[in-house]
């Protein structure tokens, strides 16, 4: 069978329709893109498209079931990592993810408030009505089986500010959508409310990106035996992945880059699928900050002869909204990945994959920063690709990287001349 990495990627738009990982009309939809009319629907002032490549990273296996990922990248290496690092996880039986919770929380701040205390007392009371106001505000969301689940409030004084504040806290299950919309319509439509209770004033109504209570956990763990990696023993690199994991936990200049790993897999999949990819790295990087210190999201150690590796995340991610419907690669994502956008639990299927994607894309990186270091790595990848981009054939692409890893400076024009040269030795071998 015909890899798809080593294939070009004409022939890789066929051999997506060739293994039914989407339909050939859905196909025929990714060649022609986001249409500028489109894009002038979605935001002001369009007259371009910013385009990313788009790719497959391949082996995951996540709560018993296999997925083909998309992903929308820059970055060289972040996809055959990716797969590489979900092959081995995939041979100790792949990913456990578990949904905490799924809602979204918003806020609404008053602000000059004659009585707190009294304040708090009255919104406590009056909850049954805050929340049918809200209700009213966002009937659908209601029809569709969701709504509030929760209303809290918090008096902030003025200690660090010259402001005090109070804060009503909406908690709202906004099932498949992602639901700033939702929220924000519901927290402007109790803004009136809230400040004829209190005489105090509304300053802003808003849903919050620091989403706790969509939280995440997914988890590995890898036999010793199934973690041996180039010239080094599983229990080694174990140890060593542990290592790199606690330093992520006390050195802030290494968990920001530990996280950055995690995020070049999550940002590429929210990204393809469509989703607020800016809503996700703030309330990811904020929850790594929860007890005050920033800290690496997730951690590896060693039990009972595995390595195991966990992460804890908030993903406010929806599979309807925003640009979802409208975006073709997003509805392309959905059906690679064989999720139905929509459809009850498809938002936590999503949210599952998207953490197990950052979990692999970190295990990817520690493993290989702690063994050769990254950059060989990179280097061999970027010549790899660089023989393909050139027209490189199966059995001709390890050859001519082996020569661009030996060449001055490795581009397309030294790959082209490595190529020429390669086959003109060829034809006279013949
Ligand atoms: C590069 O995009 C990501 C890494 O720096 C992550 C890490 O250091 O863990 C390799």
């Amino acid at each position: 069978m015909r890899r798809f990495y080593t294939s070009r990627p004409e022939k890789r738009l066929e051999l997506v329709v060739e293994r039914s990982y989407a339909q050939e009309e859905t196909v025929n939809s990714l060649k022609e893109g986001l249409s500028l009319d489109l894009a002038d629907q979605m935001i002001e002032n369009a007259f371009g498209i910013y385009g990313l490549p788009y790719g497959l990273a391949f082996n995951f296996f996540v709560n018993e079931k296999e997925y083909v990922v998309p992903m929308a990248t820059e970055e060289p290496s972040v996809i055959a990592a990716a797969s590489g690092a979900a092959k081995t996880i995939k041979s100790a039986g792949g990913f456990k993810s578990h949904i905490h919770s799924r809602q979204m929380i918003g806020q609404v701040a008053l602000i000059d408030i004659p009585h707190a205390d009294q304040a708090i007392q009255i919104i406590e009371n009056q909850e049954d009505v805050l929340i049918q106001a809200a209700h009213t505000s966002y009937p659908s969301i209601v029809k569709r089986g969701g709504g509030v689940r929760s209303l809290s409030v918090e008096y902030l004084p003025a200690t660090e500010t010259e402001q005090d504040f109070l804060v009503v806290y909406l908690s709202v299950d906004t099932q498949e959508a992602m639901g700033a919309n939702i929220l924000n319509t519901m927290l402007e439509g109790i803004s009136p409310l809230l400040e004829e209770m209190t005489g105090g004033t509304a300053l802003m109504g808003i849903l919050s990106n620091y989403a706790t209570n969509s939280l995440v956990t997914t988890r590995c763990s890898v036999p010793f035996d199934l973690l041996k990696y180039k010239k080094i023993e599983g229990e080694e690199l174990a140890q060593k992945i542990s290592a790199a994991s606690q330093l992520a936990q006390s050195d802030v200049y290494r968990a920001t880059t530990h996280n950055k790993g995690i995020m070049n897999g999550v940002d590429a999949l929210v990204l393809a699928t469509g989703n607020d990819w800016r809503a996700v790295e703030a309330g990811m990087h904020a929850y790594a900050a929860r007890d005050g210190r920033y800290r690496g999201l997730s951690r590896w150690w060693i039990e009972d002869d595995c390595l195991v590796g966990e992460m804890t995340a908030p993903l406010a991610i929806g599979t309807v909204g925003g640009s979802i419907k409208l975006h073709p690669y997003a509805q392309a994502s959905f059906e690679i990945l064989n999720i139905e956008s929509g459809q009850a639990e498809a938002a936590n299927e999503l949210a599952g994959l998207i953490a197990a994607l950052g979990l692999a894309q970190n295990f990817a990186a520690l493993r290989a920063l702690v063994s050769e270091g990254i950059q060989k790595g990179h280097m061999a990848l970027q010549a790899k690709s660089l023989a393909i981009s050139v027209g490189a054939e199966a059995d001709e692409v390890q050859a001519v990287v082996r020569q661009l890893k030996l060449a001055k400076s490795m581009n397309q024009a030294t790959a082209q001349t490595i190529l020429d040269q390669h086959r003109k030795n060829k034809k006279e071998e013949i």
